[in-house]
């Protein structure tokens, strides 16, 4: 069978849509353009409407192939396919299966009885109450293999209920993976030859202390993946302010092939809308976290989520916003307009900003970012560090071959290298020249390892 996935959302996505894949190919399907594709598998999101809506969008596009092939058939996935399910049969009548996040597990046996006819639609749609191990595909870390990068799931689910937010629902509890098999899937990766790994959770700083915990915390775990022979650079996402420990603070200075760098969401600046959206810690608590961490590891580079225009932002609330984010000086940010979902404490909570009102905000955050971030990245002009190598740059900046990869903080460096090797995968070492608006040009200073 030939098969075209498409994912939509976060890192866990990514990861799960790739797991998909090659558990697919390990039972010899294919992966095809989608003009040539049998079955469609869309892994989607739901965080805001935006995502969600073009789920409905790209299934509307989809359906045209069915002049093409009146046999082809749909799978939704994914945060959007746990929340409205089997509505999707009737809706789009080619969609086959429904999977959500933990029914995954079950998606590849069910695609394959669903291409052999033995069964007519399937809803893979329960929650488990714990972290449901998945079958290791026959290749499993062939994805990977190319930019030596993987992403390894430590837990899932989220307990947190941030007023704005429907992970919870989608989902479901947080439930923690067993540390040991975290270690083996990373052990064998490294093996394998990656050399970079994101251990991935919605919330990796409560890893352990739900029922799936056997006394190991995330600071724990990190120390037992750090210490594995070979692996090179270690990060992970997403952080919880509340929940962050001083022990993972400490790691930051401990542990050298920790990366240098910190996704910690702080949403909004104001206390009271931080009360409101509860996410249970204030703007002293998040500038202690930080100062903690900076005395830990001077050189962190720290970025940020933010909302702005929740329901009941005044101006005032907008402007405290700035200023933290001024304070803090993250070097970049993922900023959102506040949406509606489904089912959430914050849909009913008034009044709602205006959407001119929100877009203007957008907008001045925006600015003040990108402001930040151009004086961040001018900073690191003249530092040096290693280029992990993703792929040759796709912009050529003079008559030269250029490679794109990233520093050990996860910013994009693009470099010249003109003898004909692949450097995909390898650590070129490099020093910064230029700092553009959103990455980095370096010279490279010794040889790839
Ligand atoms: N802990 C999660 C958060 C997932 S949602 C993680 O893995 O990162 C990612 C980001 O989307 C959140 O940090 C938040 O900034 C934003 N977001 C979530 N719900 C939202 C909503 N209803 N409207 C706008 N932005 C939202
Ligand atoms: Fe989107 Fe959240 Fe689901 Fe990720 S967990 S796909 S960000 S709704
Ligand atoms: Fe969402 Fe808050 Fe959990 S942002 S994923 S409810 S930590």
């Amino acid at each position: 069978m030939k098969f075209h996935i498409m994912t939509f959302g976060c890192q866990m996505n990514v990861h799960d849509s790739q797991w998909l894949t090659a558990a697919l190919e390990s039972r010899g399907w294919e992966q095809a353009p989608e003009e040539e594709a049998q079955v469609y598998i869309l892994n989607t999101c739901s965080v805001r409407e935006k995502p969600e809506q073009k789920v409905y969008t790209e299934l509307g596009r989809i359906g045209v192939y069915l002049k093409r092939d009146p046999n082809i058939f749909a799978a939704v996935g994914g945060c959007v396919g746990q929340q409205v399910g089997k509505a999707f049969f009737s809706r789009f009548p080619f969609v086959k299966l429904v999977f959500g996040t933990d029914g995954i597990a079950n998606a590849p046996n069910a695609l394959e009885s669903l291409a052999e006819g033995a069964e007519e639609r399937i809803a893979l749609l329960d929650f488990v109450d714990v972290y449901l191990e998945r079958e290791v595909p026959q290749d499993a870390s062939r994805v990977e293999h190319a930019t030596r990068q993987a992403f390894v799931n430590i837990m899932q689910g989220c307990d947190n209920f941030c007023t704005y937010c429907v992970v919870p629902y989608t989902r479901g509890r947080q439930k923690s993976r067993h540390p040991e098999l975290v270690v083996e899937e990373c052990r064998k990766l490294v093996q394998a030859g990656v050399r970079e790994i994101t251990l991935l959770g919605q919330n990796v700083n409560s890893y352990g202390l739900d029922k799936g915990g056997v006394g190991v915390t995330f600071a724990q775990l990190l120390h037992m993946v750090a210490e594995i022979p070979g692996l090179d650079r270690l990060r992970f996402t997403t952080s919880h302010p509340k929940d962050i420990a001083p022990e993972v603070i400490r790691a930051f200075g401990e542990l050298d092939n920790l990366c240098p760098s910190l996704h910690l969401p702080m949403q909004a600046g104001s206390d009271d809308v931080l009360r409101r959206m509860g996410r249970k810690y204030d703007c002293k608590r998040y500038l202690d976290i930080v100062k903690s961490l900076r005395e830990a590891r001077p050189d962190l580079s720290l970025t940020t989520d933010l909302i702005v225009a929740f329901p009941g932002e005044a101006e005032k609330d907008f402007q405290q916003t700035l200023e933290m984010v001024e304070q803090v000086g993250f070097e970049s940010s993922f900023s959102f307009k506040y949406s509606d979902r489904p089912g959430v404490a914050a849909v009913k909570m008034t009044p709602k900003v205006a959407p001119d009102v929100a877009a203007d905000r957008l907008l001045r955050l925006q600015n003040l970012q990108n402001d930040i971030t151009r004086k961040c990245l001018k900073k690191r002009v003249g530092t040096e560090d290693n280029v992990l190598v993703e792929g040759k740059s796709r912009k050529q900046e003079d008559e030269g071959v250029y490679w794109r990869g990233r520093d050990s903080a996860g910013r994009v460096v693009n470099f010249r290298f003109d003898e004909g090797v692949d450097l995909e995968g390898m650590m070129v070492p490099v020093r910064i020249v230029v700092a553009k608006k959103h990455s980095l040009v370096g010279e490279r200073t010794g040889e790839p390892w």
